[in-house]
Formats: C-alpha cells, structure tokens, sequence
C-alpha cells in the first residue's frame, strides 16, 4: 500500500502503474453529428488539481461521463492509474462524481449517506463508523450525522456530498460544477474549503467550470475548451499570460486585439504594422511569417497611461479618453485611438489624493506597453478566429479590428 500526499491523508493506492492518474489519448465522443468532445489528448498527473474551462456545450460533461464510465468514448482510449478502462464499467471505476445538485439520498441521514460507499462494499461496521467520522471532520461537517439533507444548507449539503465521494478513496474525484448552485458568499468559502480538502487527501480532482476566475484560483492547470476541442493546457499563469488562441485570450480576463500585418521578424521581435501606420513589437512567440495578418493581444492592466510620451517606449499610442468606469482600487478607460478604434485601460488609483483618481474624458493621452507585454495571435494558431457578429463564446474579448 502506498499512502498518497497530505497531512489528513485519507486515501491509499496498491501499487500504482503510472505517474499519471489520467489520461486521454486521441478521445472523440459524437452524438449525431455534434461532436461533443474532439480529438482530446491530456495527461493527469497523481495528486493534481485540473479544472476544464470552457462556455456552455464545449463538453465538459461530456469528458467527466467518459472517464466516469456513464459514456463510451467513439473513438481513443482513457487510461485510469496507466490502465485502459474501455471495458471497464462504471462502478468498477475507482472514481466518483460529485454534481451541481447534490444528488444525495434525501430520506437517509447524513451519515447514512456517507456511509454508503463502505456499505456496498460490505466493510466492517466499526470499519465504516471511524471514517465516516474522519469524512465529516474532513469537511468541517462534525455534529450533523444525524440529519437528514434537507436540514442542511446547499453549502453544508455539498460538504456531505464531497465526504460521501471521498469516503471510497477514488484514484480521480470528478467534480460537475459543484459550487454552481450556491449563492456567490458561500461559494466562495467553498472554494477555499476545496482547495484545502484537495491538499488535505491528495486525491486528484478534475473539476468543471464555466467559471474562469475560479478555474484561475483552484486549479494547478487548467484544460480551455471550445467546441469539444481542447484549445489549451497550461497553469493559470500560463493561460492568463500567454494565451494561445483568440478563444483562450478572450474567454479569460479582459483582452484588446489589434489587428495588424507582420512588417518584419528575427529571434527576438516581430513588428507588426496596424492601421493608420503604426508598429507594435511584440516578443517572437509564435511562427506567423512577414506578409501574415496577425492580431496583437495586450492586456488592459499591462498597458501603461501616461500624459506625455515616454523617452522610450517598445511600444507607444496616441489616444484620448473616451469614457471611463470608476472602480474604487482601479479605473477602467476607454481610449480612442488617432483612427477612433478604442483600446480597453485599467489603471490602479495608487495616486495620494483622490483628486488624481480618475482623468476626464478628452484628456490626450499615450498608451505604452514593452514588447514582452504583448502578444502576436495569428491565424494558424489553434482556434477559428473569432468574427464580430459571432456568437458569444468569447464575452470578454476587445476585438479592434485594424483593416
Ligand atoms: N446524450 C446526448 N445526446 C446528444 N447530444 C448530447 C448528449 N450529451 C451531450 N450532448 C451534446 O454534446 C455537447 C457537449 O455537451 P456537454 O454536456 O458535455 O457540455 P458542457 O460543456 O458540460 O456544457 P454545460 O456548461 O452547459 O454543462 C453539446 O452540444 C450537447 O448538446
Ligand atoms: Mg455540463
């Protein structure tokens, strides 16, 4: 036996095969002629906590009711513990499911209900009664065996639904937006609560969300997807920073494309040159060749405002301030640039008085940001770019069309 990381570890393993608890070689699953999930291949590693990201129908459902047996994929093989389970069936799985709605037995007490598990595999009573209580402990639920669900709050129900999931010690916890039915307070405790009792067992979760600040705080990667394809798998840093396609660049955090063609290009910067003439710089990250059409991708909190244009700038624009949203710690602008395109600015108000807080509409105004800042999106990378008029799969994205 082979006990797993974690101080309260509950959870131990005979002899694992494989570094990965997961993983997904060249997975498709259609229905009809939607294909759901799309040439999938990743890896698990032990203990990790992996989130899929993605907009609604993307098929995130979809991969979770593989890996738990409840679909068979169409074609490619998913791996548990370095072992192809194909004809493995469900409850012969070592994996459990924790959903949005909890799903528990509503007519059998909380203990009961955790119970359950250790019950179908027929353990020893006194077996059941100590990690029943160890389950409840995990999750800060102790005192309420006794009740039944709908005496608990959704916060409290979801706990007794994650110790009933644990309770089995699964190689892999699958978990289907758990915190999406509760209110945004108790949510996010729930998260913190997860991350502790995911250090806590070690067990390695794969976690489902629509919900991108989330994935960003919980998870060690996070695998994007659209369409039933996986766009990218990175930490969040990674995703965040350096995101690989238009999709991912919009669907997390707040993202301005200037669109551009590639003037020129050596080891270490590409130019880009946008409508009206001027050239960006951006780090060689990405393979677009001279004559490409190419967006730019910059953050709005990268970009640095400033009243008179810096001696030296990698990159610098002129604009003037369009219209802006306080928000307290920060200000969000809108910046018209000199062909009225408009760039998207977050400032931090770090100024001493709050006079400086905010500058008026009409204020001319420099946009700079350094070469390593921005980043090149061409359309060979990943995703179908997306178009104006498209639907909404990628809310947050700035698209300033330079044509
Ligand atoms: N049993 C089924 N029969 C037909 N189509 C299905 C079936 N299950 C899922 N689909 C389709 O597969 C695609 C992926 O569905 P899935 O439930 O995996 O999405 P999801 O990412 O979990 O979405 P949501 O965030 O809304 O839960 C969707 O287009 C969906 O309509
Ligand atoms: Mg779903």
């Amino acid at each position: 036996m082979r006990r797993l990381t974690g101080a309260n570890c509950a959870c131990y393993r005979t002899s694992p095969v494989s570094e990965f608890d997961l993983e997904f070689r060249n997975v498709t699953k259609t229905f009809g002629d939607v294909r759901a999930v799309d040439d999938a291949t990743f890896q698990v590693r032990r203990g990790e906590f992996l989130s899929l990201l993605g907009p609604s129908g993307c098929g995130k459902t979809t991969s979770l009711r593989m890996i738990a047996g409840f679909d068979r994929p169409t074609s490619g093989e998913i791996f548990l513990d370095g072992q192809p389970v194909g004809a493995t069936p469900p409850y012969r799985r070592n994996v459990n499911t924790v959903f949005q709605h909890y799903a528990l037995f509503p007519h059998k007490t909380v203990v009961d209900n955790v119970a359950f598990g250790l019950r179908m595999k027929r353990q020893p009573r006194s077996h059941i009664a100590e990690r029943v209580e160890r389950m409840l402990a995990l999750v800060e639920l102790p005192g309420v065996g006794r009740r039944f669900p709908h005496q608990l709050s959704g916060g409290q129900q979801q706990r007794v639904a994650l110790a009933r999931a644990l309770i089995n010690e699964p190689t892999v916890l699958l978990l289907d937006e758990p915190l999406g039915a509760l209110d945004l307070k108790v949510r996010r405790r729930m998260q913190q609560e997860l991350k502790r009792i995911h250090r806590e067992v070690g067990v390695t979760f794969v976690y489902v969300t629509h919900d991108q600040e989330e994935a960003l705080t919980m998870s060690d990667r996070i695998a994007v997807m659209n369409h039933g394809r996986i766009e990218q798998l990175d930490t969040p840093a990674g995703i965040y920073e350096r995101p690989a396609t238009r999709f991912v660049a919009g669907f997390i955090g707040l993202t301005n494309l200037l669109r551009g063609v590639v003037e020129a290009r050596n080891d270490r910067d590409v130019v880009v040159r946008i409508a009206g003439g001027a050239r960006l710089r951006a780090e060689t990250t990405d393979g677009a060749a001279a004559g490409a059409e190419v967006d730019v991708a910059i953050r709005p909190e990268k970009i640095r405002m400033t009243a008179v244009r810096p001696a030296a700038a990698d990159n610098c624009l002129e604009g003037q301030v369009a219209s802006f949203v306080y928000q307290g710690a920060a200000t969000e602008y809108q910046i018209a640039l000199a062909n009225a395109q408009e760039v998207r600015v977050i400032v931090q108000n770090v100024g001493e008085t709050w006079r400086a807080a905010v500058v008026p509409v009409g204020t001319p105004v420099y946009l700079c940001w350094s070469r390593g800042a921005g980043l090149i999106l061409s359309d060979a990378a990943g995703a179908q770019p997306r178009e104006p008029g498209d639907d909404d799969e990628a809310p947050a994205a700035e698209r300033v069309a330079w044509r």
